[in-house]
C-alpha cells in the first residue's frame, strides 16, 4: 500500500481557553474521515507497549487527553517517533503504517477516533506480513 510516514499529520483541535479551564471540541470537519468508533487506553503501566500492528484500511486519530506517550511509526522504509502530550493535538495515522506506543506517563489517557468499527481482519500483527503488504 502506498502510504508513508509523510501522510501522517498533526491535527489542531480547536479549543476555547478560559481561566475556568479549557474546552476542546472535535467536530466532523476537523477529522478527515467519518468517525465510526471511539476508544481509549487508560491505566497503562509505564513499561507497557501498545500497538505493534498496522491496519489495512483503518484511519485513526490519536489524542493524549491526559499525560503523554510516544508513538513510533514505520512505513516499511522510514520511521519516526512522535510524542503526544497535548489534548488539543491529534495524530492522524493513515492505513499501512506500523505503530507502537510506549513510554506512557502515569495517568495518561490515549483517545482514539477510528474510521471503522472493530475488525480483527483489518489488522496486520506480524511485521514480516506488514513488509509484504507494503510491497503489494
Ligand atoms: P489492540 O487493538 O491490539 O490494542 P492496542 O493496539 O492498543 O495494543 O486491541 C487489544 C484487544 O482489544 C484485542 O483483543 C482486540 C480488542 N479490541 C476490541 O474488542 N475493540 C476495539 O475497538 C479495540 C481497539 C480492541
Amino acid at each position: 500500500m502506498i502510504t508513508s510516514i509523510k501522510n501522517l499529520e498533526i491535527i489542531d483541535i480547536p479549543k476555547v481557553q478560559d481561566p475556568r479551564g479549557n474546552l476542546a471540541f472535535i467536530e466532523k470537519d476537523i477529522i478527515p474521515f467519518h468517525i465510526n468508533r471511539v476508544y481509549y487506553l487508560y491505566d497503562v503501566p509505564s513499561s507497557a507497549h501498545r500497538g505493534g500492528h498496522a491496519h489495512k484500511k483503518l484511519y485513526q486519530v490519536l489524542v493524549a487527553l491526559s499525560g503523554s506517550f510516544e508513538v513510533h511509526l514505520k512505513d516499511g522504509e522510514n520511521e519516526t517517533k512522535i510524542t503526544l502530550n497535548k489534548p488539543d493535538k491529534g495524530l492522524l495515522i493513515v492505513p499501512g503504517i506500523w505503530r507502537e506506543i510506549g513510554n506512557f506517563s502515569s495517568g495518561s489517557v490515549c483517545l482514539v477516533l477510528a474510521s471503522e468499527e472493530y475488525d480483527e481482519s483489518d489488522y496486520i500483527r506480524d511485521y514480516e506480513d506488514f513488509k509484504l503488504f507494503k510491497r503489494t
